[in-house]
Formats: structure tokens, sequence, C-alpha cells
């Protein structure tokens, strides 16, 4: 699959993040002082909606139980078989765009 929109820019601005839906999965998207990065968007520990969570700089914490992602890169440091995949993301015309079917972790 392509780049497909996520979300617009313009709900994005730096120390924010957005969720983004196709078919059942779950993505967010944050802006880390102006980078964008896009990961799986449901905690592996029990599905909680990390866009609903807090972004402390590159750290995501979802708001069920507070486990934390770096969303560069989808690692915790809990254990890292619960690390997240990321997604190649980028801006055109004003909408942010994610490559779902190109995981990089
Ligand atoms: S569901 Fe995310 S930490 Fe529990």
């Amino acid at each position: 699959m392509p780049f497909v929109k996520a979300a617009s820019a313009a709900a994005l601005p730096p120390g924010s993040m957005v969720q983004a839906k196709f078919d059942d999965d779950l993505y967010v998207i944050c802006n880390v002082d102006g980078e964008l990065h896009a990961m799986d968007g449901r905690c592996p520990h029990a599905g909680g909606p990390l866009a609903e969570g807090a972004l402390h700089g590159h750290v995501v914490s979802c708001p069920w139980h507070m486990w934390e992602f770096d969303c560069r890169t989808g690692e915790t440091d809990f254990n890292p078989r619960f690390n997240l995949k990321t997604f190649p993301v980028k801006v055109e015309g004003g909408d942010i765009l994610i490559d779902i079917s190109d995981p990089g972790a």
C-alpha cells in the first residue's frame, strides 16, 4: 500500500500526537520538535490507545499503565519483545502521510 493520509499537519504541532486508524489498526504520529514519527498506536500490554497518552520529548507514555515507547524507534526499555513497529511518514500539501505497508522496526 502506498502512503495514505493519516491526519492534517495543522492538527499536529510540535510536542503533540495524533491517532490514525486504518481497518482495525491504530497508529500514533508524534511531532518531536518538528520531526514526525509514526508507530503502532495500540499498546502491546493490554491494548491502550497510545495517542491518548502523553508525549514527553520522544517518549510516548501509554494512558492505561504508563508503559513508555520511543516514538522514533518504537523501542521500550521494559522488554525488547514489546517493541513497536515504526512507519515511514511525510508531509505533502498540508497532509501527514504514512506508509503502513513498510514498517521499519
Ligand atoms: S495497556 Fe499500555 S501499559 Fe497497559
